[in-house]
Formats: structure tokens, C-alpha cells, sequence
């Protein structure tokens, strides 16, 4: 593995070398995001008896899940997918490209392109193999936990100049998005291009809750206080109180 950090640090370090002072923090943030996406994966690894072989094979893809992003972000200035490209399948494509990961066998690295291929995708496919599906499912989760980490952060107390990580999504106090809301207390996983203003942000990170596959994963959310955070952060309405138990229930199941 130490290896294969090694790999991905040598891929990663141009683009933050050739980044201007603007761009340097986006940059730096998705390679910190990669290190902690596979640290979670281990985590989750760790309390499923799986096979080394593919507990390994998930840790890879979580290290190297978001290899798009780089090239995307050269290429386009940001990192909205709607707006350039899908970092998912951009991300198996520049692996196979540069090479990164050819001392791998072969079946193996079929395995890690197709979850990092699937990782950003709304719902998997139901015709992928079971080693495909739990290393998916394994990074998605890991991603998942991180993203909400990396931005409640830049949720609480905003100001411009970091509306990058925010997908240019701007503060309007008391309003949410009633398709958003609706997914939430649906039991769904919100849609991004129903967002309209960072309250809907904050509840698509909640209907999260919905679409973990791992007991650790929802624990977690727990444990690291996002509901409690991202519902203190929501308009202090009823509607937006009502979402509160049948999450934790979810997360506590
Ligand atoms: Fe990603």
C-alpha cells in the first residue's frame, strides 16, 4: 500500500506544483480528501470479514477514487460534474492512461476501474459482480463520510472566496428547495441539480443517511455530530424538525 500512496503522490504533486495561489487550496484539498477517503475504507474493512485481497482492492479504489478530479480541474477550472465532465469514468481513463496502477493483476484492476467508474454514480447498476459491488459500495461510503467532513466547515459561516467545494451554492437564510425536502423525508438520496441555495446542500448531506450500505458509515454520522451540525445549521421550522427522528432511526439500523 505504501507503494501505491507513493504512486498517487508522485500523480497528484504536478497539478499542485503547476496550481496558481488560487487554485492550490482545491487542489491540496482533494489530495487530503483521497489519504482520508482510504483511511475510512480501512475502517469500514475492518469491521466486515472480507478476503485481504479485496479489502485491499477497496483500498485502493478509495485512494484513488477521485484521480478525475486532477485532469478536470486542469481541464475546466472546477469540479462540477454537470458543467465537464464525469470524474468518475475521467478518473478510471487517466489511470489506464498514465499507467498508475499496471502491476496490478489484471483482474484486480478491472475491479478498482469499474468502482472508481461507479463511485459518483446516483444509483449502481443491479448487474455488476459482487467484488465490483462491495468495493463500490465500500468507497462510497468512505467518500461519503469525508465530503461531509470537508464541508461543514466551509458551510459554517460562509464567506466567498471558497465557493468552489460549495458548487457555487450561495447562503439564503429560511429558504429550502420542496423537492429536496421531499427526497429527505421520502427517504431518499436528494438529487445535485435540484439544489438551489445551501440549505438544500445541507439536506442532500442528510438524506445521505439513506444511501449508506455499512453499519461503521452511519455510526459515524453519528458519532462526528453531522446531524446534529448540519440540522442546527437548517431553518428552525417544523418541517425540517420532522427530519430529524427518522434519521437517526435510519442510521441507528
Ligand atoms: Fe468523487
Amino acid at each position: 500500500m505504501k507503494h501505491l500512496k507513493t504512486i498517487f503522490s508522485e500523480f497528484t504533486s504536478p497539478y499542485l506544483q503547476n496550481a496558481n495561489d488560487r487554485e492550490r487550496p482545491d487542489i491540496q484539498l482533494k489530495i487530503d480528501h483521497s489519504f482520508d477517503v482510504f483511511k475510512n475504507s480501512q475502517n469500514i474493512c475492518r469491521t466486515l470479514s472480507l478476503p485481504e485481497r479485496l479489502a485491499g482492492t477497496a483500498q485502493i479504489a478509495a485512494l484513488f477514487h477521485d484521480t478525475g478530479r486532477f485532469p478536470q480541474y486542469r481541464e475546466y477550472g472546477t469540479f462540477k460534474d454537470s458543467e465537464s465532465c464525469n470524474h468518475g469514468v475521467l478518473g478510471a481513463r487517466t489511470i489506464l492512461k498514465h499507467k498508475l496502477l499496471d502491476k496490478l493483476p489484471r483482474k484486480q484492476r478491472n475491479t478498482i476501474l469499474g468502482a472508481i467508474a461507479l463511485h459518483n454514480r446516483n444509483k449502481l447498476p443491479g448487474f455488476i459482480s459482487e467484488e465490483l459491488r462491495i468495493c463500490t459500495e465500500i468507497v462510497r461510503d468512505s467518500d461519503k463520510i469525508d465530503i461531509i467532513k470537508v464541508l461543514i466547515p466551509h458551510m459554517t459561516g460562509v464567506q466567498s472566496g471558497n465557493e468552489v467545494p460549495l458548487m457555487g451554492l450561495t447562503e439564503k437564510p429560511g429558504e429550502v428547495t420542496d423537492a429536496v425536502l421531499q427526497a429527505v423525508k421520502e427517504g431518499k438520496q436528494g438529487a445535485y441539480h435540484k439544489m438551489r441555495c445551501l440549505n438544500d446542500f445541507r439536506l442532500l448531506l442528510l438524506s445521505w443517511a439513506y444511501d449508506l450500505n455499512f453499519e461503521w458509515s452511519r455510526k459515524e454520522m453519528i458519532k462526528r455530530g453531522y446531524v446534529e451540525t448540519l440540522m442546527t445549521q437548517l431553518p428552525d421550522t417544523d418541517q425540517i424538525h420532522q427530519l430529524r427522528s427518522p434519521i437517526m432511526e435510519q442510521l441507528n439500523s
